[in-house]
């Protein structure tokens, strides 16, 4: 059988940066909440001419400089912060990176799984057309309420892959888990700019949901926990992958650590915790781009993996999850510049908490005209609204 899986990502996030010990002594909450408590020390915040159509342009560009756009026939944009209720925002990422119109674009959603649901629609794709490659862009701008208890677990970004056969970074094995059930645990109606949040229920969703698929994942056999070497988990907050962590430990057995912080001690095998969460804690939430984000940390800081059986859970509220497997390739780390995405998240320029405050009140995803302020140092930039459309421009 073809081997199939990610042959290459890159990752890219927004301008701006919040300090979220500045957003907790901002609003009398001790900073400590939100270091340790979430696991979080900053968010990324969007300036205004980004949305998901710039980061996910970001992300792939340098992607497809490196790899070609030889075989690419199918753009998958997965996104729970859609910027249109018809079009795909893939169609704009198309035109921005300049590709040929004989490729298939469509948006895939279901909150913060859809990037899992179109990884395995691209396996099936290549399985079908092994010549084939599909580009897979994960891109979200997190946003909750002010003053909520979700506001310090907002954040930004994308990661942008390229699935194909004889993949040169990780095969995706054939067994995974899934559950879903139908919970009210997060929602963004079509009325509102920012999530619907029952927090604590959807941290219990989650958990029972990992337990779910894990089941599901060994009733179709899948591996151990003992033979997978490396777990990522979905992170709206890093923390969310400790208590993960604790739950398959209780469900499975399996002497995992559960340390997340540089410097805890670990209390059993270290699967990856720490090292998977290195660009999550200073990313924030970054919703379908989360796991995934998680897998670039993990490549970036981890030299070891080359044979090794990563696991990885994908969950998303409301709920669908999928706990699939795969196995990292040799000479994976020919591909990575462990820097490049560090160098992204030091170079976001930080905002004091009114300036946060006002970006996040600003008017947001109207169609009505408009240009947006010049801000942006990425690649590309929104412009903004003429005769109800949304403009894009290479920067
Ligand atoms: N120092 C260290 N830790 C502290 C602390 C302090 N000063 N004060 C509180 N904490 C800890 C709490 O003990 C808790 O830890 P625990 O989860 O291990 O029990 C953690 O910080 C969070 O505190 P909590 O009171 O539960 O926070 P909250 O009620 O404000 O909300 C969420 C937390 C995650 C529910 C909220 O941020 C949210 O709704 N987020 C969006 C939804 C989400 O991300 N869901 C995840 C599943 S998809």
């Amino acid at each position: 059988m073809t081997a199939i899986g990610i042959h290459d990502l890159e990752m890219a996030t927004g301008h701006h940066v919040v300090d979220l010990a500045e957003l907790a002594e901002s609003t009398g909450v001790a900073p400590g909440k939100y270091i340790l408590g979430l696991g979080q020390s900053q968010m990324s915040v969007l300036a205004p001419d980004e949305d998901i159509v710039t980061m996910g342009a970001a992300a792939a560009k340098p992607l497809l400089e490196r790899n070609g756009t030889e075989g690419l026939r199918t753009l998958l944009f997965a996104t729970e912060s859609g910027v249109d209720q018809s079009k795909a925002a893939g169609v704009a990422v198309l035109d921005l990176l300049g590709l040929p119109s004989n490729i298939r674009v469509v948006e895939m959603k279901q909150a913060c799984y859809g990037g899992t649901a179109a990884l395995q629609a691209a396996v099936g794709i290549v399985a079908r057309s092994p010549q084939e490659r599909v580009l897979v862009i994960t891109s979200d701008n997190a946003r909750y309420e002010l003053d909520s208890p979700g506001e310090p677990t907002q954040g930004a970004g994308a990661v942008a892959f390229l699935v194909s056969a004889d993949p040169a970074v990780l095969e995706i094995e054939p067994a995974s888990g899934i559950s879903t059930t139908d919970v009210d645990d997060f929602w963004r109606p079509n009325d509102s700019t920012t999530a619907v949040v029952d927090g604590h229920l959807s941290v219990g969703a989650y958990l029972d949901a990992l337990t779910d698929a894990w089941n599901d994942l060994q009733a179709h056999g899948g591996p151990s926990v003992e033979d997978i070497d490396r777990i990522l988990y979905h992170q709206p907050y890093t923390k969310m992958a400790k208590k993960a962590q604790q739950r398959l430990r209780e469900i499975t057995g399996g002497q995992i650590s559960t340390a997340l912080n540089p410097g805890d001690e670990p209390d059993g095998r270290d699967t990856g915790l720490e090292t998977s969460s290195r660009y999550n804690r200073r990313l924030g939430n970054s919703y379908t781009a989360s796991v995934y984000s998680a897998l670039v940390s993990l490549l970036d800081y981890d030299p070891g993996l080359e044979g090794r059986r990563i696991g990885i859970f994908s969950y998303g509220s409301g709920c669908v999850s999928e706990f699939l497997t795969g196995i990292v390739k040799p000479g994976y780390l020919e591909r990575r510049n462990p820097h490049r995405s560090e160098n992204l998240l030091d170079a976001r320029e930080p905002v004091d908490i009114p300036t946060y405050r006002s970006l996040h009140t600003a008017p947001h995803g109207t169609s009505e005209d408009q240009v947006t302020p010049r801000v942006t140092s990425g690649p590309f930039r929104f412009a903004g609204v003429t005769g109800r459309a949304r403009r894009y421009e290479t920067c």
